[in-house]
């Protein structure tokens, strides 16, 4: 049999983690301060080493989402106003600090995610074409009244969430987000289960026909292209 070869690093980490695993920590936990890039290790498993998210929606995107909406909702899991069972052992106090919180936020609304196919010089190796492919986010269009979701959009929610979708401030990005989770969350908003920007079901939502919901969902998909998006 091959003798295993451990280098001093490598036994280092080893013990490291077997020291961890004993304390009963769930993952390694990034040391205070540590970068948001190594936390968002840990998110990369349900959300895509680009925080460009998974499973068609069932997690989002995260990549290019507003830093300060970003550590809202961490903290807001955290604290379990919102609730987040897959999420609940990476947000508890322990594991995710406020520094953490912000070093990944940071990290994450950094990332940009191309909307358009790249196209590749002959000299570009298999390598660099695959990692740039899986960066890019072009959301399906979704099926609906794009005329009548531009109109209610531009009306009901540019106010906040501006008018090339994108967000601004503590108001979340819609552009470039799943519609089946934007859709989710639409849902949970009517049912009064996670507040918009207003408590119960008083709100802009709740004033919308169904069919208008899902219209602007489908004018979303379609001004993904950054130079396309109409009233920037
Ligand atoms: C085990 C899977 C899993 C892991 C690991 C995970 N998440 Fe999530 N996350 C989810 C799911 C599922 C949702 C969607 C919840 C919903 O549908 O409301 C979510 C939602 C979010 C949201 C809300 C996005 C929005 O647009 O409202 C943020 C922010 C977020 N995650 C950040 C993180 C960060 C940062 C980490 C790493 C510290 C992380 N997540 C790790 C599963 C995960
Ligand atoms: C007065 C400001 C305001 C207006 C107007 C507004 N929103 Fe929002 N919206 C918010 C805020 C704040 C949040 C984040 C809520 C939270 O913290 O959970 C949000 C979140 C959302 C989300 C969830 C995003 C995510 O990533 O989870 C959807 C979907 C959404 N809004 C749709 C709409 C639509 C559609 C309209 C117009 C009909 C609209 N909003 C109008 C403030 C607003």
């Amino acid at each position: 049999m091959e003798p295993v070869r451990i280098n001093g690093a490598t036994l280092r980490t080893a013990i490291a983690l077997a020291l961890l695993a004993a304390a009963g920590v769930a993952w390694p936990a990034a040391p205070a301060g540590d970068s948001g890039k190594d936390i968002n290790g840990v998110c990369a498993a349900c959300h895509g080493e680009f925080g460009q998210g998974g499973k068609r929606g069932e997690y989002p995107r995260l990549a290019g989402q507003r830093a300060a909406y970003l550590k809202d909702q961490l903290k807001s899991f955290r604290a379990r106003k919102r609730i987040n069972i897959p999420m609940y052992p990476y947000t508890q106090e322990r594991e995710l600090s406020d520094e953490d919180i912000d070093s990944v936020s940071e990290y994450l609304a950094a990332i940009q995610l191309p909307t358009k196919w790249p196209e590749f010089k002959d000299s570009d190796d298999a390598l660099t074409r695959l990692e740039a492919v899986e960066k890019v986010m072009i959301v399906p269009r979704a099926e609906g009244d794009i005329g009548n979701g531009k109109n209610i959009y531009q009306k009901e929610c540019f106010s906040c969430h501006a008018r090339d979708g994108r967000g601004r401030g503590k108001f979340p990005m819609l552009v470039g987000q799943y519609t089946s989770y934007l859709k989710k969350q639409a849902d949970s908003y009517l049912k009064g289960e996670r507040p918009h920007d207003e408590e119960g079901t008083t709100g802009i939502l709740n004033k919308l026909k169904e069919q208008d919901i899902l219209d602007i969902l489908a004018y979303l998909t379609s001004i993904q292209d950054p130079e396309r998006a109409e009233g920037k």
